[in-house]
């Protein structure tokens, strides 16, 4: 039997194959869950439960989000290998620029539904599907949304179908938190700042941006996907079991000003 925060609990992670996802797949794992890294890249994916089984148990499962049959198979095969599902964290997500989301008026309506199909839809999927199974054992649920979901910013990082789809996840998360919380199902929002992975690449190349983020972000720097991960993991675990609806800012300092 494992040790850990999270010991005899067996947790899907999606949009696992990189960045914060990977992290919190990678944390978990160490905190004694049995994982499921699942993803849409296959060849990352696969590259990434192989390096996480070295601490922990961990397997890979192909998902697409977007696509419902793809969530259920992705839930039906976790529930068939591992007889239960304790935690689901709905973590994948696509940014939108290169897409063409924008400000309101130049945000092209294909980047819109695009963004809206893989971060919104995507996260509606995922809860749903993983629903009945986290009922039985009085499970949780983790959405990933931003502090673009919070706030509104002007200038580099406006980008409003992306927004609007973070905002919408805190609003699913809160809905699903109160309705289930007498079924003994919590549900909770992690809100990143700008994290250091290939999604913040821009920010790295860029010194206008690296000079607005010392702004936003004033307690200095990146955050590191292990900052996301941990909050997650408190999030998770039984500390947390009295917390649900719960929108947590991992920010640096953003949402405060
Ligand atoms: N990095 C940041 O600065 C930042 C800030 C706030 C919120 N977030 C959110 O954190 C989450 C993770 O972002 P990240 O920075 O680690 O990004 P990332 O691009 O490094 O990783 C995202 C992962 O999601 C997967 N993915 C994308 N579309 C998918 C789909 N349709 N089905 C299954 N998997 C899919 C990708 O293959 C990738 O492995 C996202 O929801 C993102 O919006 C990131």
């Amino acid at each position: 039997m494992a040790n850990g925060r999270l010991a005899g609990k067996t947790a899907v992670v999606t949009g696992a194959a990189a960045g914060i996802g990977k992290s919190i797949a990678a944390t978990f794992a160490r905190e004694g869950a049995l994982v499921v890294v699942a993803d849409s890249d296959e060849q990352a994916g696969a590259a990434v439960a192989a390096e996480v089984s070295g601490t922990g148990f961990c397997r890979f499962v192909a998902v697409d989000i977007a696509v419902p049959d793809s969530v259920a198979a992705l839930i039906e095969t976790t529930v068939a290998h591992y007889g239960k599902l304790d935690i689901i964290v709905a973590n994948a997500g696509i940014g939108g620029r290169s897409l063409g989301d924008g400000p309101v008026d130049q945000c092209t309506v294909e980047a819109w539904d695009r963004v809206m199909e893989v971060n919104l839809r995507g996260t509606f999927l995922t809860c749903k599907y993983a629903l009945p199974a986290l009922l039985e054992c009085k499970g949780c649920i983790l959405t990933i949304s931003s502090v673009l979901g919070m706030v509104g910013t002007q200038g580099l990082f406006d980008t409003h179908a992306y927004a609007t789809s973070k905002a919408g996840i805190i609003g699913l998360t809160r809905a699903i938190a109160a309705h289930y919380a007498q079924q003994g199902v919590r549900a909770n929002v992690i809100a990143p700042g700008l994290v250091d992975t290939r999604m913040a690449k821009r920010t790295k190349s860029d010194p206008a941006i690296a000079e607005q983020v010392a702004f936003w972000q004033p307690i200095g720097g990146l955050g590191q996907p292990r900052d996301v991960a941990d909050a997650a993991l408190f999030l998770c675990s039984d500390e947390a079991k009295f917390i649900t609806g719960a929108v947590l800012p991992v920010d640096g300092g953003w949402t405060v000003q």
